[in-house]
């Protein structure tokens, strides 16, 4: 006969593997109550998950509309399974979207501060919006909750952070302040959340870092070191981590146009490498250069901080220009399909700084197009899930609905983010659209033989011309 206890355990396992909307687990209630303030990318990926794992989470979002379309389950970031992940557990009554920071921190364990750090002309972190908030939270805060810095910031911000609440009385209440680097890539941000490959925590007081630590423990699906370091130490991790993809990206483009030039195949040469564990075969993949929020913005906030510490990072320096040059190189070798570009008809298929997001920040599809323009060319675009976006940044920009109007008459296709609905296009039906078959792929996403044998003029990046 079963007992009780048995029953309660059965009912903990099938919780654990029960399968929701969102195709994921669900875990039983921790009782740990997180607060997480930003609704931004990282912050809305962070409640929803904490949520998930069983705590109780209060996500903040001061813009009212924001707020509102949040609390509705509106989520206006393409983020594969976020939507599904925040509106389980909002039914679910484990998330709770609120507009004032009071009302949600109330019991907290952990108050996670996921608001943006952009760059500031001289290439510095802005952390207005974090010391805002920061000067808000002093009075708040009861004894023994934990601030935790999750977003991205210099070396030596939780410091600051730390003295400015300190005048808020806040040493007397024993608040600790923990950093909590994030390493989620848009596009795969819900995986990358649930399945890390390592944790960060930086801080000096044992106690509230293993208070984060267990936040993070009940829900990991596979054990995952956690690293326990200081906090200046987590935020260099997070800077030199995007500062090495950065470099990775840089070399790896240089590689191609090398390639290009000896005629090789960089896929053939960066396959023989990436067996190699010390290079491993990902950030191997050449392209317009890198975008998005991070890695440019990081690249920035540490060539500053070096020329602060009188430091001289020439390889960052040498990244920061090799990868303002690939945008060029990608215009230069649409010019060489079909000479001058004054009055030809380009068609771009993809804008958003990679696939899968709809984040156009620092994308660097955005930064051929305007070359192509300065130099009288005709733009049409696709993308597949930032048309809003692109409309609300380039209002006059001619967007298309599907690839093949953009192909429409065109005398060159640019294919510059890796959406797998470019390779699955009907190419032969693509090239009898076009005024002249010439395509660059800044991707290397499409097979240089079959674009030749449809009598394709192709230019990968450092791949050889297709032949047919
Ligand atoms: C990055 C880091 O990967 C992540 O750990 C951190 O938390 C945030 O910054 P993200 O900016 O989302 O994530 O994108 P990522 O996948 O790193 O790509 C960055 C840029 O590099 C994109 O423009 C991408 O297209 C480019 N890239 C990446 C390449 O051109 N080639 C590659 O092989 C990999």
């Amino acid at each position: 006969m079963r007992t009780d206890t048995d029953n309660k355990l059965k009912k903990r396992e099938l919780s654990h593997g029960l399968a929701t909307e969102a195709g994921l687990p669900v875990y039983p209630s921790t009782g740990l109550r997180v607060a997480v303030l930003g609704g931004g990318f990282v912050g809305l990926v962070a409640a929803a998950g904490f949520a998930q794992f069983g705590h109780t989470v209060a996500l903040v979002e001061k813009d009212p509309d924001k707020s509102k379309e949040l609390r509705a389950g509106r989520i206006r970031i393409h983020e594969r399974g976020l939507p599904e992940l925040f509106g389980a557990n909002l039914r679910r009554h484990r998330l709770g979207v609120f507009s004032e920071l009071a009302e949600a921190i109330k019991g907290a364990h952990a108050i996670f501060l996921a608001v943006g750090t952009p760059s500031l002309p001289s290439g510095e972190a802005d952390l207005s919006a974090v010391f805002e908030v920061v000067e808000t939270l002093g009075p708040l805060l009861t004894p023994k909750q934990i601030l935790v810095l999750k977003s991205t910031v210099p070396v030596g911000t939780a410091l600051q952070v730390r003295n400015r609440l300190s005048k808020n009385g806040a040493a007397k209440k024993q608040v600790a302040v923990v950093s909590n680097p994030e390493f989620l890539r848009e596009g795969t941000a819900v995986m990358d959340f649930f399945r890390p490959q390592r944790i960060v925590i930086g801080g000096d007081q044992p106690e509230a870092i293993e208070t984060i630590a267990q936040l993070y423990r009940v829900g990991m699906m596979d054990a995952c070191p956690i690293v326990v370091t200081n906090n200046e130490t987590a935020e260099m991790i997070k800077y030199a981590s995007n500062l090495f993809l950065a470099t990775k990206v840089a070399f790896v483009n240089e590689l191609a146009n090398l390639c290009d030039a000896a005629g090789l195949n960089v896929t053939e040469v960066t396959r023989g490498m990436g067996l190699d564990s010390r290079i491993s075969p990902e950030f191997l993949n050449p392209g317009p250069g890198f975008g998005g929020s991070c890695l440019p913005k990081d690249l920035d906030a540490i060539l500053n901080l070096a020329r602060k510490q009188g430091v001289r990072l020439s390889i960052a320096e040498a990244v920061k220009e090799a990868n303002a040059r690939q945008p060029r190189l990608v215009v230069g070798k649409l010019e060489k399909l079909v000479g001058t570009l004054k009055g030809k008809t380009i068609g771009v298929l993809g804008l958003t700084f990679k696939a899968h997001t709809n984040d156009l920040r620092s994308s660097p599809a955005l930064a051929v197009m305007k070359r192509l323009e300065e130099k009288g060319a005709l733009l049409q675009a696709y993308d597949p899930v930032a048309e809003g976006e692109a409309r609300a940044l380039w209002p006059e920009l001619k967007l298309a609905p599907n690839p093949e109007e953009v192909a429409e008459k065109a005398d060159a296709l640019v294919v510059l983010t890796e959406w797998p609905e470019f390779m699955a296009l009907n190419w032969e039906e693509i090239g009898q659209k076009m005024k002249s078959k010439n395509i660059v792929d800044a991707r290397n996403l499409l097979v240089p033989e079959i674009l030749a044998r449809l009598g394709f003029n192709y230019l990968g990046m450092g791949q050889k011309p297709g032949e047919a």
